[in-house]
């Protein structure tokens, strides 16, 4: 079977994410994506993960102190902000588009928010490092979201980033899609 969208994430990330590394979570919701990262950057790397919902930064606290992880920092703010809490040199960013599972589907991430996090984050990474983008567009925002981050991705600079974009095509379920930005190594 071809691997779903949040599959073929994970594995855009484990490619390159390396114990020590500093890497973010750009949407914690229940904190399955940061639980991911912590484990993968090991207690001397660090995490940084964003949610403007408590709900979400308190279900994922509670996951991560189930695994019994201490390298995490969870920030209640916007990810548009991510530049004010995280250093330069960060391995990979995630996102999970959409609302929180279980809870209010009127709380989403917007696209104009998620393109600023975006640019900030295309300033913290390092040479080579990812940013990995689990889009979901099965409801009306997230259709806006889909095509207008679409568009910014496709013009970023080709001298400085790769961008990769993959969707299954003839399913009629909107399945989730999946864009990754890599940048070049030899972009400042
Ligand atoms: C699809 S959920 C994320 C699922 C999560 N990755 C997991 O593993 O459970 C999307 C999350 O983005 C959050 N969100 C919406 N706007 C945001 C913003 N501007 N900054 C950070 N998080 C935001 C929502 O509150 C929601 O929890």
């Amino acid at each position: 079977m071809l691997q779903n969208a949040l599959h073929q994430s994970k594995s855009y990330l484990k490619e390159i994410i390396q114990p020590g590394d500093v890497v973010v979570d750009a949407t914690a919701g229940n904190g399955h994506d940061t639980l991911f990262l912590a484990k993968l950057v090991s207690e001397s790397g660090r995490v940084f993960a964003f949610d403007i919902q408590t709900e979400a930064i308190q279900a994922t606290q509670a996951r991560l102190q189930q695994a019994g992880i201490t390298n995490a920092e969870l920030v209640l703010a916007g990810h548009e902000r991510m530049a004010e809490f995280v250093p330069q040199n960060v391995r990979a960013v995630v996102f999970n588009l959409g609302y929180l599972p279980g809870a209010d589907h009127s709380v989403t991430t917007e696209s104009t928010k998620t393109i600023q996090a975006i640019e900030a984050a295309l300033e913290l990474l390092l040479p080579e490092g990812r940013i990995v983008v689990v889009i979901y567009h099965g409801h009306e925002s997230g259709k806006i979201e889909r095509a207008q981050l679409l568009e910014f991705v496709s013009g970023l600079s080709q001298d400085r980033f790769q961008v990769l974009h993959s969707a299954f095509l003839n399913q009629q379920n909107s399945p989730p899609e999946l864009v990754v930005i890599e940048k070049k190594k030899s972009s400042s």
